[in-house]
């Protein structure tokens, strides 16, 4: 009996299936935070937002006829999600259509495409790729066509090994320019000369205007004006004729 157990446990475990639908209202919120944590580390990592930008937007696709959005579930569980359009819309496109017309081409654009972290490598994104082909085909598109950060490599190759080849896209470029801060660096103080402060307490006056050196100054200048001036106790004494 307790053999018995694991092994049916083990079995019905790996006979895990995965089915897809079409995405419903109810399921948008719980979609939005399946995209955040797919994208987070490969948001850290590239120039570009791997999407999805904003919550705003994503609920705004729900409302697009152009767009088909896709859920992959195991067990009623969120495990995978796709996004694409029949039509290069919405105002963040970087899509120019005619670049596809004059190549006679009808490309079905895969906006996103994403596998939860726990389930990558199991197939879920083979079969995500496969409804993508077949819709494809039943639309009457030509291509899957796709953005993919060059640095996030393991989608990259992931996308190569199923015949993706690069199109005449945009590469970011950057140029160093040297440059210096706009603002100072930290600079030393000179040591404040031992008779500048006299070791008097510190009083925010300079050291000339500290009342107790200034008042001897002053001193002998009182005493000189009262040298040259009348006494009163001694008699005037008159000018001497010239
Ligand atoms: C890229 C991604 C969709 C792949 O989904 P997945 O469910 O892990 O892929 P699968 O399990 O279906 O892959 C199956 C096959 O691909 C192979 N494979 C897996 N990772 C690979 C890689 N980095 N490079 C090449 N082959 C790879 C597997 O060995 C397997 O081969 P097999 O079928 O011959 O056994 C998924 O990893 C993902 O969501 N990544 C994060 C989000 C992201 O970057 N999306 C793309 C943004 S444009």
């Amino acid at each position: 009996m307790s053999e018995t157990k694991p092994v049916a446990r083990r079995k019905k475990k790996d006979q895990l299936e995965v089915r897809v639908r079409r995405i419903h209202r109810r399921d948008l919120n719980r979609a939005w935070e399946f995209l955040k944590l797919v994208f987070r580390d490969v948001n850290r990592e590239t120039v570009e937002y791997q999407r999805p930008r904003s919550k705003r937007r994503f609920l705004e696709v729900y409302s697009s006829e152009w767009i088909e959005q896709l859920v992959y579930e195991v067990n009623g569980e969120i495990v995978g999600y796709s996004e694409c359009a029949f039509e290069a819309t919405g105002d963040d496109n970087w899509v120019n259509p005619r670049w596809f017309e004059k190549r006679g081409m009808r490309p079905l654009f895969v906006e996103e495409l994403a596998v939860h972290p726990d389930y990558q490598g199991r197939g879920v994104g083979s079969f995500i790729m496969e409804q993508l082909q077949h819709l494809a085909r039943t639309r009457g598109c030509t291509h899957l066509v796709l953005e993919v950060a060059e640095n996030n490599e393991s989608a990259l190759s992931w996308y190569r090994t199923r015949n993706f080849y690069k199109l005449d896209a945009a590469i970011f470029l950057a140029q160093k320019v040297p440059g210096e801060p706009d603002l100072l660096p930290p600079r030393r103080l000179k040591t404040r000369p031992a008779h500048a402060n006299g070791g008097t307490p510190t009083t925010g006056l300079m050291p000339e205007e500290v009342s107790g050196p200034a008042l001897v100054a002053k001193k002998p200048r009182a005493r000189k004006k009262a040298a040259s001036a009348p006494s009163k106790s001694a008699p005037a004494q008159k000018p001497e004729p010239e």
